[in-house]
Order: C-alpha cells, then sequence, then structure tokens
C-alpha cells in the first residue's frame, strides 16, 4: 500500500518530480492547482500523441489499410476534434449532439461512424445529411427504418455483430453478449446482409463488433473479429462481396491504481493486428479490407489528470481519515459506478512519507460521492492539491450538475504551454435552460 516508488506508468509523460513537489513539464502542480482554481483537469499532447502512435505503429502490422477513430464517448470537445482532425483520426459518433460538435469541429462527415443500440430518425437522417462514412446498424428495426427512408444516393452501411462472448470487464462495461442490448445476432446479421444486398440505396461496406471496455487480453478481442471473418466469408460464399472495412472496436484497458495489470500499448495494438492479420488470411487470402480500430479510453485516459483543493479533513477513531476535496461524483462517477479504484498524490510531496490511509471524497449529498476509498497519503492540510492521474476518460462526458457542481475547466499542456480548451461553468450555466413561470400556476 505505501507509495515508495512513483508509478510513472500511470501519469502523463510530461509528469516529473523535481524539488519534491510533481510537475507537469514547467508547471508546478501545487501552484497550477492554485493559479487555475480547481477542480480542473489537464491534458497532456505529448501523452495523447504517443498513445496515437502507439496505434499508428501497431496498425503497420496489419497488412491492409489501417484506421483510428477515436470513440467521442470518452470524452469530446471541440478543441479535442480540432486535435484529431489534425492528427487524421477519425470519429465515433452515437448522437446528434456528438454530431454536432465533431462537425462543428472540422472532422471530415467522411470520418465520421455512427453507433447506437436506438437511433432516432431525426439522428438518422443528420448522419446521412453530413454524409458520415458510414452508419453502423445495430438491430433489424433500425435497417427497416432506413429502408424506408427516400435516399438520393446509396447509404454506406456496417454491420454490428453480437459475436455472444463474455468479455472479462465490469458487468455494466460488457457490450458482446447475448443478453447485452447491442449488435445483431448471427442469424439476425444474415437477414440484414440480404436485404441490404437486395436495396438498391445500401450498401454493405463493413462489419464491425465491440464486447466492451477495459479489456487487459487481445484474445476476446481477437475471438470476436474471428466471428467477423466467418461472417465476411459468408457473406463473399453467398453473395460474391467483399467486405471494405472490419472493425473489432475498441476496449482496449488501461492501468488506473500502481496494482492494475501493466501493459504497453504499442505491444498490445501490434499483437492484434498481427493474430487478426492471420486469421483473415487463413480464412480470406491476401485481400485485407480496412482495419479500423476504435479506442477511446487507451488513446486518452492517461493524458488527463484532475486537479482538486482539499477542504475539510475528518479523523476517526480507527486512525482513518476522511478528506473531502472539491470534485466528486460530479465530475467523476466512475467509483460509484464501476467501483473504479485511482491513486492519488499530494503535489506539494508526492512520495511524502505516508501517515495512514485516506479515503477522498467529494463535497456531494451521497455517500457514492468518493473518488478514492483508500489511499496511503502524508499529511494533508486544507488547501493542499491532490492530482489523480489516468483521469483523461469516461469522467469529463459523464460529468454531472449534481448539487449545483458546476463541471471543471480543462485545459491542454503542450511542451511549452497550457492552453485552455474548455471554461469552467458558470453559474448561469446552471439555469440557462430553465424557464421562469409567467405566473403562480392555480392549482
Ligand atoms: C462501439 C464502441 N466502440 C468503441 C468504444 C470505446 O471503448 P474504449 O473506450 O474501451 O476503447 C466503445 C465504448 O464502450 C463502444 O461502445
Amino acid at each position: 500500500m505505501v507509495p515508495t516508488t512513483f508509478p510513472r506508468h500511470l501519469w502523463p509523460l510530461s509528469t516529473h518530480l523535481f524539488q519534491r513537489r510533481l510537475w507537469l513539464g514547467r508547471y508546478d502542480l501545487f501552484e497550477l492547482g492554485q493559479r487555475l482554481g480547481t477542480p480542473v483537469y489537464v491534458y497532456d499532447l505529448p501523452t495523447l500523441d504517443h498513445m496515437i502512435s502507439a496505434y499508428r505503429h501497431g496498425l503497420q502490422f496489419w497488412p491492409g489499410q489501417g484506421l483510428i477513430t477515436f470513440a467521442s464517448k470518452a470524452w469530446l470537445s471541440l478543441p479535442l476534434v480540432q486535435l484529431l482532425t489534425w492528427r487524421g483520426l477519425g470519429l465515433d459518433v452515437v448522437s446528434e449532439g456528438e454530431l454536432e460538435i465533431a462537425r462543428l469541429g472540422g472532422m471530415d462527415g467522411e470520418k465520421i461512424h455512427l453507433h447506437g443500440n436506438n437511433k432516432s430518425l431525426a439522428l438518422l437522417t443528420k448522419a446521412i445529411a453530413v454524409g458520415v462514412g458510414a452508419i453502423v446498424v445495430d438491430n433489424l428495426q433500425e435497417l427497416a427504418l432506413l429502408e424506408r427512408l427516400s435516399l438520393t444516393k446509396p447509404q454506406r452501411l456496417w454491420l454490428r455483430l453480437n459475436p455472444d462472448l463474455m468479455a472479462a470487464t465490469h458487468a455494466y462495461r460488457q457490450t458482446g453478449h447475448y443478453g447485452s442490448k447491442f449488435g445483431l445476432t448471427w442469424e439476425e446479421a444474415q437477414e440484414a446482409v440480404q436485404r441490404i444486398v437486395a436495396n438498391e440505396h445500401l450498401m454493405l461496406t463493413g462489419l464491425h463488433t465491440h464486447i466492451g471496455s477495459q479489456l487487459f487480453e487481445f484474445e476476446p478481442i481477437l475471438k470476436a473479429f474471428e466471428r467477423l471473418i466467418d461472417l465476411a466469408a459468408w457473406i463473399q460464399r453467398r453473395f460474391g462481396l467483399s467486405i471494405r472495412y472490419i472493425s473489432p472496436g475498441g476496449g482496449l484497458g488501461v492501468a488506473y491504481h500502481p496494482q492494475d495489470p501493466k501493459r504497453e500499448l504499442f505491444p498490445l495494438v501490434r499483437d492484434l493486428c498481427v493474430f487478426a492479420a492471420r486469421s483473415w488470411r487463413q480464412r480470406l487470402g491476401e485481400s485485407f479490407p480496412i482495419l479500423v480500430l476504435e479506442p477511446g479510453r487507451s488513446l486518452i485516459a492517461r493524458a488527463g489528470m484532475a486537479l482538486y483543493s482539499v477542504g475539510n479533513i475528518r479523523y476517526l477513531s480507527n486512525g482513518e481519515r476522511i478528506i473531502a476535496v472539491d470534485g466528486g461524483l460530479s465530475d467523476n462517477s466512475r467509483p460509484a459506478l464501476y467501483g473504479a479504484k485511482y491513486t492519488t498524490v499530494l503535489a506539494r510531496d508526492p512520495l511524502g512519507e505516508p501517515v495512514g490511509p485516506a479515503r477522498i471524497v467529494g463535497p456531494l449529498c451521497e455517500s457514492g460521492d468518493f473518488l478514492i476509498k483508500s489511499v496511503m497519503l502524508p499529511e494533508v492540510q486544507p488547501g493542499d492539491v491532490l492530482a489523480i492521474p489516468v483521469s483523461g476518460a469516461y469522467q469529463l462526458s459523464m460529468a454531472s450538475n449534481y448539487n449545483g457542481m458546476l463541471r471543471p475547466s480543462v485545459f491542454l499542456h503542450t511542451r511549452a504551454t497550457l492552453i485552455p480548451m474548455q471554461r469552467r461553468e458558470q453559474f448561469e450555466d446552471l439555469w440557462r435552460r430553465d424557464v421562469l413561470l409567467p405566473e403562480k400556476p392555480m392549482v
């Protein structure tokens, strides 16, 4: 439990220790937290670029072309879309809101594909108008909706197969088993193929699957991929049609805590590509489709860190401290939702001698409002800054205004400077949508 060394692999690449303090590049994080105000999230661009490179290099082991499309559910904002666009990535979106942000951020419609298990007519219509690269058909009702649309040019579709595989992850993150709400069964996928092939306005261009998130082994993903290969082989046999895109989704896991498995991203992606290529070659030969990887967490989680300020500290008779900070469930619901385990350090003394366990809680009216159940920390004072690493994914995108909390500001750290990405919410944002009643309603 005692942090004798600094778990560097959890922190952004620009993080370092100097004069006993924690720094991000040339920024002392204790001072930064005080200067910017907390809670604040900082994304480290060198780390994000490192992860993109890991995917790029890994994809070179797939004999065909490779594409990285970021799963925007992990976190989406206009400046992030700009960064991803400039780096040539695509985006996976699931809602009209995500689609709007993607377009406004400058992402080419061609590079967007649309997911979702309950796409509305409005969403499908918007996606078609935008010219998305593909709509990923999740179920047969959705296909029926698409069949009824009057399309002026053929709409490119992928099919999302539910391979009926149970991924080793939290139940809420399993998406590829029979009981899941996502994807077509094998029989449904076959029916969908036949209906699409028979429809001159629809064009089948890709096959997709995604069995879950925060997976540490690529073998289950590979197994799901082999089901896609089976389907591609069946389509080729039956209709003489070659699939242009194939995607095993995202899902590669990241370490959040020193005790989590430590996995380098590049070898995982490389091995996935090598084995996927072997399986494809065995069944379908040398004509490889474009492999689309859809990472969210593994691309962006480690790039982000959260800074909080310490407020009240409660000392329990068992020696435990309950340290209250100025954020919690409202900006990071993962501990409450999945029992996610994080670590933290005191920014002004990250290697300080621990004096005992501490629970890190937020200011919200819920006992489920905690960030960390137990972490060894040195003496902590009100006003201290705690830094939590691996905060870049599925935190801000699930943030809320519970208890009137303002969502945090977000900055981008480049090698030279800090650039604002999102301002902190203001109080006016809390009631911007409210409509005052014109008069006292009669009862
Ligand atoms: C269809 C799809 N693709 C990609 C992802 C990204 O997963 P991860 O963030 O684990 O890489 C998700 C997330 O659940 C998803 O539903």
